[in-house]
């Protein structure tokens, strides 16, 4: 069993108690994100749309909220959902956590559900040889 670190149980306690305000009338699957950036922590729900494609991941609306504020460099990001095992980001918002990870090997991602259950892996697991603005001309 992996042991959470304090500073991960502060971004999980802070993900599920917004996840009761996600906007998931439509899949009934309530995610809450918490994302620490440039050491703040930043908080998200799933808004879901009636034109569904249109509805945003919990984890990118952190994200956003952290750009927002001034924030550029993710530095951990836990997501909590209803499910077990919990269930990791999608691949959209793996993309945008890498383009705010200052070295993706050190990004530290959580998936976390009310049971106390948890899964930790760095994003460089999570989305291996990613594109970049590295890549772009
Ligand atoms: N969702 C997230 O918020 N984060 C993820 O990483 C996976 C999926 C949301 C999108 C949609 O509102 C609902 O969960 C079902 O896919």
């Amino acid at each position: 069993m992996t042991m959470t670190p304090h500073a991960d149980a502060e971004l999980i306690a802070a993900a599920e108690v917004v996840r009761g305000h996600a906007h998931a009338p439509y899949s009934r699957f309530l995610v809450g994100a918490a994302v620490r950036m440039d050491g703040r922590v930043f908080v998200g729900v799933n808004v879901e749309n009636a034109s569904y494609p249109v509805s945003v991941c919990a984890e990118r609306n952190a994200i956003a909220a952290g750009v927002a504020a001034g924030a550029r460099h993710v530095e951990a990001i836990a997501v909590v959902t209803d499910v077990s095992p919990p269930s990791s980001p999608c691949g959209a918002c793996r993309q945008v956590i890498a383009e705010f990870a200052h070295h993706p090997a050190a990004v530290h991602v959580v998936a976390a559900n009310p049971r106390g259950e948890h899964r930790t892996w760095t994003l460089a697991e999570l989305l291996p040889d990613s594109f970049s603005a590295r890549e772009l001309p």
